[in-house]
């Protein structure tokens, strides 16, 4: 038996102007999704996830045709390509898969559910096959699901699933890794409304697709603000890195991604004494960020539950996906 888990992300700065170029600040948090790998009959492949409560079941007899599905709705079926891709690539498309997902990262909330799903069940079927993978390869691999769910993912959320740490994200450019300061803490506020990165991702893209001048405009001011971050971030100077936070939401609520909900919960978070706040992710609802000094953390999160979010009070991981060997 095997098992992987992989971190949730937050995106301090630059969500959305990633996908058009800009660069972005991620960090990978301690909420992990987590995949076990056991033996089932051979050439048939079950997937179970115990947050959706769904189990799909799929013969790989004829690999890749939409006729191999036993008993499925559909959900599992961007995670399915994954797990073909792992077979072939070990020469074992005769295995049978037993693949119980666990994940504690709330679904289609910002937090990069899909992409910690998918890079922790590419660690666990790839070990559990006896295959071994650099981690650029299940980057390479978890994102055929993401390209599948998201259309045209930048690739940061695969990124921090997989490598963890804070990181500096620029498509076309390999990542950086800042130095992880966990002396600065993040509460999260869940407006528990859930909603469609890939949908999201498309209504920007028509707009900049416009040749809309205000959206690129905001979009080259963002992508300065996420450099001034960064240096923020190194020099650990949190209340810049904050105020440019709480600049960064003003560019997402220009753009149209915010939500009545989510304004709210940054404002009530910036009220309680947060460094800064905003929505992570693709907005549209899901959750905001609030950057916090360990003394006001607690009446931050507070602040979220009262106003009737969910809080998290979250640390960095800095060891992305990582797996064990369970057998006896
Ligand atoms: C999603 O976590 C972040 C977005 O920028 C999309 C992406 O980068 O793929 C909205």
């Amino acid at each position: 038996m095997i098992t992987a888990t992989a971190p949730a992300k937050v995106i301090l700065t630059g969500e959305h102007f990633v996908v058009h170029g800009q660069p972005a600040l991620a960090a990978a948090i301690d909420i992990y999704s987590k995949v076990t790998v056991t033996s089932n009959i051979p050439k048939i492949i079950e997937i179970s996830s115990s947050a959706l409560g769904t189990t799909s079941k799929f013969s790989i007899k004829q690999l890749g045709k939409k006729s191999n599905q036993i008993s499925n709705d559909g959900i599992m079926d961007p995670l399915k390509h994954i797990v073909e891709k792992i077979l072939q690539t070990a020469g074992q498309i005769d295995r049978g898969l037993k693949i119980q997902i666990d994940s504690k990262i709330p679904v289609g909330v910002g937090l990069g559910s899909s992409a910690s799903t998918a890079v922790s069940t590419t660690m666990a079927v790839a070990r559990y096959l006896n295959l071994e993978l650099e981690k650029n390869d299940i980057f390479e691999i978890a994102s055929i699901q993401e390209k599948l769910i998201h259309k045209k993912p930048s690739g940061i959320d695969c990124t921090t699933a997989t490598y963890g740490g804070v990181i500096f994200f620029k498509i076309g450019k390999v990542p950086e890794y800042l130095k992880p300061n966990n002396s600065i803490n993040i509460v999260i506020g869940d407006t528990r409304s859930k909603r469609s990165t890939g949908d999201l991702v498309t209504k920007v893209t028509q707009r900049v697709n416009l040749g809309n001048g205000e959206i690129s405009r905001i979009s080259k001011s963002a992508g300065k603000l996420t450099m001034e971050a960064v240096k923020s971030y190194r020099e650990g100077d949190f209340n810049n890195l904050g105020k440019l936070m709480n600049k960064n939401q003003k560019f997402l609520q220009k753009i149209g991604v915010s939500t009545v909900q989510l304004d709210r919960l940054v404002n009530i978070a910036q009220q309680a004494g947060a460094l800064g706040a905003k929505l992570t992710g693709a907005g549209g609802g899901g959750c905001m960020i609030a950057l916090c000094r360990p003394d006001n953390k607690y009446k931050v999160a507070n602040a979220i539950e009262n106003a009737g979010g969910r809080s998290y009070i979250v640390s960095i991981d800095t060891t992305g996906v990582k797996s064990e060997n369970l057998s006896t």
